[in-house]
């Protein structure tokens, strides 16, 4: 028999028995929402790679749930709200999906997340960080570290090394990330007794800083600190050192900076810049080696921090699928709450409120020769 035939032979019998074909090897489906295109899109594009390279490795290790391939369906949310709300709509509607990962940004996760919790479907950010993204509802997860848990180690370690008391605060003021890394940085800033000469905001889609810049050149001020996401945050890096403020004035970020294009925007002008983060390239642990050396063989690139989340989180999601037993929701749910994974970040637990509950430490970075080096 040709191959055709015996297909459709086993096709026939299918149909006649009445039952659907074996299932044994159906995928499990998941999906993710994404800044695959857009002013975010280098973020969405480095975590579709975490999760495809822990995909390939998981299903390269015989899938989950008795021999069954986990699959990722992905939507692209364009950096925007309207297209991650469609995007979670097709994939619980149209794919049946039994767990979302994703958005991107805070900004679509306070869409997004009413969406899934209406549909009780277990929900996780690998990469939002504003304060309140678990509060929208019980369904809802992350992995990534909130602003507040970041934004003042970098603080302290920058205030240590350059004696900071005065600072200029710049924040984009239509971005949920943005603006509460913002009020994480008053906190912070205040906690440590350093005074903030002015505060000065923009959008998120503006390409010129300078009237904010020039003001700030005027002042007299130790460093600057800044929550926007990573273009705008670019521009006021490369044009702060072209208006003149000098390199030893440094510039302190939020999550929004970890990401490779900083440097690539802003070039020689990034050198010196801080950001906290979870995880770090040079991380020596064995797990973390493998990583890195998997990830730059499948991409020919470097993973970021945004990366690494999602590789880690692709596996918290695996074992959880595992430990549910199948993909009933609530089951699915409770066992996420479970999770105790010994992952590239350390070992990672939910909080009861589905935060991350510990991951090994905030490492304080730096910008050295166009790459993130660990801050001494
Ligand atoms: N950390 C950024 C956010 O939460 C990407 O939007």
């Amino acid at each position: 028999m040709t191959k055709f035939k015996i297909f459709a032979a086993f096709f026939l019998a299918a149909l006649c028995s009445g039952l659907p074909p074996a299932r044994a090897a159906d995928p499990i489906r998941i999906g993710a929402i994404e800044d695959l295109s857009g002013p975010t899109a280098r973020y969405g594009t480095r975590i579709r790679e975490g999760f495809d390279l822990a995909a390939q490795e998981i299903n390269a290790k015989g899938g989950i749930l008795k021999g069954r391939p986990l699959e990722i369906l992905y939507e692209d949310a364009a950096g925007t709200k309207d297209q991650a709300i469609n995007g979670a709509k097709k994939l619980l509607a149209r794919d049946k999906v039994s767990l979302l990962l994703g958005p991107t940004l805070s900004n679509q996760m306070f869409a997004v997340g009413p969406v899934a919790v209406e549909r009780r479907v277990p929900i996780i950010g690998t990469s939002n960080t504003a304060d309140g993204i678990t509060d929208i509802g019980e369904w809802v997860f992350r992995t990534s570290l909130p602003e507040a848990d970041v934004i003042p180690v970098t603080l302290r370690k920058a205030q240590a090394k350059f004696n900071i008391k005065k600072v200029a605060l710049m924040y984009a003021n239509d971005d949920a990330f943005s603006k509460s890394g913002f009020e994480v940085f008053k906190v912070a800033l205040e906690q440590a007794g350093i005074a903030i000469v002015t505060i000065e905001s923009f959008g998120s889609k503006d390409t010129d800083f300078s009237a904010q810049l020039t003001k700030i050149k005027g002042l007299a001020i130790d460093a600057i600190c800044v929550s926007a996401l990573v273009e705008p945050a670019s521009g006021v890096v490369l044009q702060a050192r072209q208006l003149g403020i000098p390199q030893s004035i440094p510039i302190i970020g939020g999550n929004g900076f970890n990401s490779s294009k900083l440097a690539e925007i802003a070039g020689p002008a990034a050198e010196g810049v801080m950001v906290g983060s979870p995880w770090f390239i040079a991380k020596p642990q064995t797990e973390n080696v493998t990583f890195v050396n998997a990830f730059r063989k499948k991409y020919e690139h470097d993973p970021d921090q945004f990366a690494a989340q999602a590789y880690d989180t692709l596996w918290i999601v695996a074992e959880a699928f595992e430990r549910a037993g199948g993909t009933d929701n609530e089951k699915l749910r409770e066992a996420l709450l479970k999770t105790e994974h010994a992952g590239i970040m350390g070992l990672f637990r939910f909080t009861d409120h589905r935060d991350p509950a510990s991951v090994t430490g905030v490492v304080v970075l730096s910008i050295k020769n166009g790459k993130f080096a660990v801050f001494e």
